[in-house]
């Protein structure tokens, strides 16, 4: 991967799949101990994906580079309108599941499993969202787009990153960060391993 933007999408999808892969870890420890989870830390993982992933991330996706893909080779409409639609969803989709988590956290045990299924789904869409993006779409890219394309998408990228891929948050995510950071296991947090 050559370009700043790819490196930059790809380190962003590691990070996320990280985080979600620790949701489901914790919510997993949990029911074997017959325990109820943090629902603060459970609350500040999903406000994170609410705040970088889907506002940033999807949007330097379907904003930047799709069309620039679009225009360069038209074969990629089906696949990208997939995607488009993916992140359409994926602000409402978050918050379905925040509901979700707060009606657990309100109502306890017997909303239990309701929140445990709703997390597994949006992780496995999740997860596959991103397999199409690193297998078909990235691939596409590097094929089609220009020089100045990646110089604008390169550009674009570098000035927008997500901390939870090792850069120094804004100061207004500095708290949210560094508690996120320890909640997570190595190498993405500093949280013990699952
Ligand atoms: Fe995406
Ligand atoms: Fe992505």
């Amino acid at each position: 991967m050559s370009h700043a933007a790819l490196r930059i999408i790809h380190e962003e999808h590691v990070a996320l799949s990280a985080m979600l892969r620790s949701i489901l870890l914790l919510l997993q420890q949990h029911r074997r101990q017959g325990t109820l989870p943090d629902f603060a830390a459970l609350r500040a993982m999903l406000f994170y994906v609410d705040e970088f992933p889907e506002k940033r991330h999807h949007q330097k996706e379907s904003q930047l580079l799709f069309p620039k893909i679009r225009e360069r080779t038209p074969a990629a409409a089906e696949v990208l309108d997939r995607l488009d639609r993916d992140h359409a969803n994926g602000e409402s989709a978050v918050r379905d599941l925040e509901h979700a988590l707060l009606a657990f956290e309100m109502l306890g045990e017997p909303r239990r499993e309701a929140f445990e299924r709703a997390a597994q789904q949006y992780v496995d869409f999740y997860f596959e969202h991103m397999s199409v993006e690193e297998k078909q779409v990235l691939p596409l890219a590097e094929k089609a787009l220009t020089a100045q394309d990646w110089a604008e998408l390169d550009a674009a990228f570098l000035a927008n990153r997500d901390p939870l891929t090792g850069h120094e948050p804004e100061q207004e995510y500095r708290a949210l960060f560094s508690r996120i950071v320890n909640l997570l296991p190595a190498p993405i947090g500093l949280g013990p391993s699952h």
